[in-house]
């Protein structure tokens, strides 16, 4: 995993974050296959828990996940993930996003999703997930969709995080000059 280059993330307001992502096809097969450690590598290295291909300037509909239990990997590879049953039942979680870094807000999300998704062999997935889970997953497959985090919330919310987020760019880039 050491050797796996890593991939830039790209940061808010970058368009290709606001695109919605295409279906991964068979013929998308050994692109995703070599897209899918480097993302793993750069969110642990980043660190994050999950990552969307859309993040790494790949429009495409995977993601990948790694909540790492008590510290062990546990790599979760999604190709063409959708959320298939939601929960009416909404829970508010504190979210942050690599896109977005060093910004965090609570997000209110339905507490349960049930997700169908492929694994890199092919393999069809489905689960119910609630908790830390729950919310990954709906944030990442978001971004597949050119959603967000911010966009969950109210306005005014929004406008503050965002506004600091890029008064803090400009700094980071004006001391790296
Ligand atoms: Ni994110």
């Amino acid at each position: 995993m050491n050797d796996v280059p890593l991939l830039p993330i790209l940061l808010h307001p970058d368009p290709i974050l606001r695109a919605k992502a295409r279906p991964v096809a068979e013929g998308d097969a050994d692109l995703v296959r070599a897209l899918a450690p480097r993302m793993l590598a750069t969110m642990y290295k980043a660190p994050g828990i999950g990552l969307a291909a859309p993040q790494v300037g790949e429009k495409l509909r995977l993601v990948v996940i790694d909540l790492q239990p008590d510290d062990t990997p546990s790599p979760m590879v999604l190709v063409n993930p959708e959320i298939v049953a939601a929960s009416e039942e909404r829970a508010v979680r504190e979210e942050g996003c690599l896109s977005i870094p060093g910004q965090y807000a609570d997000v209110e999300r339905p507490a349960r999703v049930k997700v169908r998704w492929r694994e890199l062999d092919g393999t069809r997935r489905e689960m119910e997930a609630d908790d830390l889970l729950a919310t990954c997953l709906q944030h990442e497959i978001d971004h597949l969709d050119g959603v967000m985090f911010t966009d969950r919330l109210g306005p005014l919310k929004r406008n503050m995080l965002i506004k600091k987020f890029l008064k803090e760019q400009k700094l980071k880039s004006r001391e790296a000059m």
